[in-house]
């Protein structure tokens, strides 16, 4: 494809409720900011917006609950966030927020030139109403049992027990999360985007016209349009919001999935008054840096809204990436259970770009990836500073003690040293086609190969030995050496910003653009260079260690947090306890019931029957390895439907507090049918 004339790039504007975490940082935000650098070193035309994401229903719960006001919290979180992405380098050409005016006149024109066009269908349906507070229920204003797997904690717009997205009405026992009373049905009128209109067209656009997005990316879109896209309410019953702009909707805001994407535009619109040409010109190519869980909004939602709209251009590509965890566990910021990084900061100050280098290299890019203090620690030691800050360290130090500081002249070029030199192009052209297609850990193993290069290059020509007999030959290296480390203030600029300020100091040397890497002489014999410091300090084992038992108080406190939250049920009578018929079985098959991510279909031997069972522990087992397992099992639950199929039966679990689940089996074999009382 031939070059555009600018990039817009976007990043997921983050909900400001929370602060940021190395999972933020490492699924989002530090590629985008090194794909931004990237262009913007290459000289090209860019922007890179981003902001806070003010609104939605989590906002107004936990203002709530703290007895504060939704701006309160929004305008605390913004400055906390804002400040955050500056400490790290991550350099947005603005951020902005969804609670400003700019924004409320955009997403409302939006919404009405849709409106105006009849594009939305317009649908009165039955909602919950609080009758004490007079209000909508909206989403996770409601809570209730799950119809799936019976966990009491179910929100009104999905269970994240058994993972099942749900519609308030489908739970059981729903209550009011604002007055816990139970709440009625009450007639309402809302806005529908008709997503099934665009089906046609988005099948095209993606799965044919896209076929370079990421395999993550281009699956999750797959999946959903294989599945069949329904009409999307775009409106809420609620006060914290943009106000639906319409007549008669009143107490009605836009969804914040609505209005959100919108914020990009917004955000451009504050940057600058051309924003027409990044947002509306064929010329521009447009990026969105997403996490998974935003795919279907950045993929399917947005881009219908924009289609629909008709003057925007389309998002070129949308390379999300999966999940960070954090030692093995899902990063959390209800259990703390993160790296924060304003804490971060006080423990390693202007320690930026070792974060940067480590979220980095451990992109979760193509699935899932673990972040652990020992990686981050050896990834430091025996990279950052074992190659990189060991090469340059040696470069400014030879010459400031053989050359006093000034690059010396070069002499006559072995092969070997020609050959150095040409592999700074070959590998700068490796590094420029991994970023253009966003492979960014890809792209600084690359970068570092300059550096490994030069540290190989130094341990085969050994100057410090050589300077007894052949001053001149040393000049030689050196130079070549000075090359290599100018060379890699420009390749590694994107990824390790705060580094190379420093080496460009020492060197004494302005900053160039990206071609500029392959210039030769980027340092002209005489050039006189400054004293180096370390780039980078070994980190030792007391530091991590220290970090690993922070975790460990974490999920100490955590357990007993939780071992509150779940006290001891109230006593029962003898009379009940033995109305359960629970008995030994074996599982004979398990297979996943498709569409879900969490539900299994076992047939169990029961020694009374054959008998299927579903059960929602397929976040933790396989099918295949549990066969043949000996379960204890619940036999006389009332049967249930559970996505269309019958359960007969309840297979007992112990749960951990992280949700970790195990079987409760007989601890020696016994037969088939054994009662367990
Ligand atoms: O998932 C999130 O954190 C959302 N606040 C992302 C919004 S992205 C865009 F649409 F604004
Ligand atoms: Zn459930």
């Amino acid at each position: 494809m031939s070059d555009p004339k600018r990039f817009l790039i976007t990043s997921a504007l983050p909900y400001a409720n929370g602060p940021i975490h190395i999972g933020h940082l490492a699924g989002v935000y530090v590629p985008s900011d090194i794909f931004t650098r990237y262009l913007r070193i290459k000289g090209k035309d860019v922007i890179s917006v981003c902001g806070s994401d003010e609104h939605g229903v989590p906002i107004t719960l936990k203002a709530r609950n703290e007895g504060i006001t939704p701006q309160e919290v929004v305008d605390k979180f913004h400055n906390i966030n804002k400040k955050a992405f500056e400490d790290f380098g991550i350099t947005f050409d603005i951020y902005s927020r969804t609670s400003n005016k700019m924004h409320y006149e955009t997403a409302s024109q939006f919404f009405r030139t849709l409106y105006d066009r009849g594009v939305f269908i317009e649908k009165s349906s039955n909602q919950y109403f609080d009758p004490e507070t007079n209000t909508f229920l909206a989403d996770r204003y409601i809570t209730g049992t799950c119809p799936h797997c019976g966990n009491d904690n179910a929100y009104g717009d999905q269970c994240e027990k058994c993972g099942t997205s749900l519609n308030a009405t489908d739970l059981i026992n729903p209550k009011s999360v604002i007055s816990g009373s139970k709440p009625v049905l009450k007639m309402t009128k809302h806005w529908f985007l008709p997503l099934d209109k665009y089906q046609g067209w988005l099948k095209k656009w993606i799965l044919e016209e896209h076929r370079e997005w990421k395999t993550n990316v281009y699956g999750q879109c797959k999946s959903w349009l294989d599945q069949g896209l329904q009409p999307r309410a775009v409106s809420r019953d609620l006060n914290w919001g943009v106000p639906v702009p319409v007549e008669g909707a009143d107490n009605k805001v836009l969804y914040v999935w609505f209005d959100a994407p919108i914020g990009y535009i917004s955000a451009t619109r504050e940057l600058t008054d051309d924003w027409e040409k990044y947002w509306k010109d064929k010329d521009t190519r447009m990026v969105h840096f997403i996490g998974k869980d935003n795919i279907v909004f950045h993929c399917i939602m947005f881009p219908s809204m924009l289609k629909a709209e008709g003057s925007y251009i389309l998002p070129d590509n949308v390379p999300a990436n999966e999940f960070l965890n954090l030692e093995n566990d899902k990063i959390s910021t209800s259990r703390n259970w993160a790296v924060w990084l304003h804490e971060y900061l006080e423990e390693f100050p202007g320690e930026q770009d070792v974060l940067r280098y480590v979220l980095c290299a451990n992109a979760p890019e193509a699935k899932d990836n673990d972040f652990t203090w020992k990686d981050f620690q050896a990834r430091n030691n025996n990279e950052l500073v074992a190659i990189f800050g060991n090469f340059v360290n040696r470069t400014l130090v030879l010459t400031n003690n053989y050359f006093n500081g000034h690059v010396p002249e070069r002499g006559p070029l072995t092969q070997y040293d020609k050959e150095t030199l040409k592999e700074i192009t070959v590998l700068k052209e490796k590094v420029e086609k991994s970023l253009d297609s966003y492979r960014f850990r890809e792209a600084l193993k690359e970068a570092m190969n300059i550096a490994r290069l030069g540290n190989k290059y130094l341990a085969d020509t050994e100057p410090w030995k050589v300077i007894k007999d052949d001053r001149a030959r040393v000049g030689t290296i050196l130079n070549i050496s000075l090359q290599l480390t100018a060379s890699l203030t420009i390749i590694l600029d994107p990824f390790l910003p705060f580094s190379v300020v420093k080496l460009r100091e020492w060197l004494n040397f302005e900053p160039r653009q990206w071609d500029d890497a392959v210039v030769d002489p980027l340092l002209s014999a005489g050039h006189k260079i400054n004293s180096p410091e370390l780039l980078f300090r070994k980190i030792e084992d007391k530091e991590i260690d220290f970090q690993i038992e922070k975790l460990l108080l974490t999920k100490k406190m955590n357990r007993e947090e939780e071992s509150q939250l779940n006290p001891a049920k109230d006593n029962i009578h003898f009379d009940d306890f033995t109305k359960l018929d629970i008995r030994s079985a074996t599982i004979l098959d398990a297979e996943k019931v498709p569409k879900t991510k969490k539900l299994l279909k076992l047939t169990l031997d029961t020694g009374l029957d054959k008998r299927t069972v579903v059960s929602g522990i397929a976040e933790y087992f396989n099918p295949a390895d549990i066969i043949g397992k000996l379960v204890s099992v619940v036999v006389n639950l009332e049967p249930r439907k559970i996505r269309g199929i019958e359960s007969q039966g309840m297979i007992l679990m112990a749960e951990e507090n992280n949700g970790k689940l195990v079987f409760m089996s007989p601890a020696e074999s016994v037969s088939n049918g054994s009662e367990i009382k």
